[in-house]
């Protein structure tokens, strides 16, 4: 593998948990539509737009063609009002565990960072997290297709005028380490590994790794 430059995040379930924030939104809104919301439906929601999302549990509820667009918009703005007030109080308390420390050894590795979120909301949390400095660009979702295409992780590395092989992806989610490998790019999961199969590592947290242990891993891979 080339030498790795830059390191492409994707944003809830990895640099912050507000994977329980949109979870407790949507299960709110769908509480009001009567349909019985579970944790492990929630597992297919993840790193899945708001689109798709409301579409998947309108599905689920046996309730597909039941809304006009205009009443689907309406319950998108619902879910995402909730959403939004459940982040008011982000701060870099916020962070998931080791990511301030990880970022900080990319930026003085003189490496770039991305980030790769289906969420619109990405720019506000980057901001109330207090981590503006460490990230050199954040990729608009908005007009490209969702994971598990690679079209947001290749945003990114063609931003910075690189290869594939000098990317390397970070995902909590299974449509977002497909979306990775989808990409051409080494896969970093985080969370179980049961669940992340297609990952070529997965840790816990940030406090699992070092930078230098990480590109070793992903350096190693092809040689
Ligand atoms: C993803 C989250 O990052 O962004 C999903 O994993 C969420 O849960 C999606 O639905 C879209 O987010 P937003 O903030 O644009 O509704
Ligand atoms: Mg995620």
């Amino acid at each position: 593998m080339k030498t790795v430059k830059a390191l492409i995040f994707d944003m809830d379930g990895v640099i912050t948990e507000t994977s329980e924030n949109h979870y407790l939104a949507w299960k709110s809104l769908a509480g009001t539509l009567g349909f019985d919301f579970e944790r492990a439906f929630n597992e297919k929601l993840k790193g899945v737009s708001r689109r798709d999302s409301l579409e998947l549990i309108l599905q689920a509820a046996g309730k597909a063609t039941a809304y006009s667009e205009a009443e689907k918009k309406r319950l998108m703005d619902e879910k995402n009002a909730l959403y939004l007030a459940s982040i008011q109080g982000f701060t870099r308390e916020n962070l998931l565990p080791g990511v301030a420390a990880f970022l900080g050894e990319i930026k003085g590795e003189g490496m770039k960072v991305a980030i790769a979120s289906a969420s619109q909301s990405a720019p506000l949390l980057v901001q109330k997290l207090g981590i503006e400095a460490w990230v050199d660009h954040i990729v608009d979702p908005a007009g490209l297709p969702g994971k598990p295409d690679p079209a947001i992780f290749l945003s990114a590395m063609d931003h910075f005028g690189l290869t594939p092989e000098e990317c390397l992806g970070v995902e909590d989610a299974v449509a977002g380490i497909a979306a990775i490998k989808a990409a051409g790019m080494f896969a970093l999961g985080i969370g179980d590994r049961t669940v992340l199969t297609r990952a070529d590592l997965v840790i816990e947290n940030f406090e699992s790794i070092t930078l230098k242990g990480l590109l070793e891993v992903a350096h190693g891979k092809n040689h």
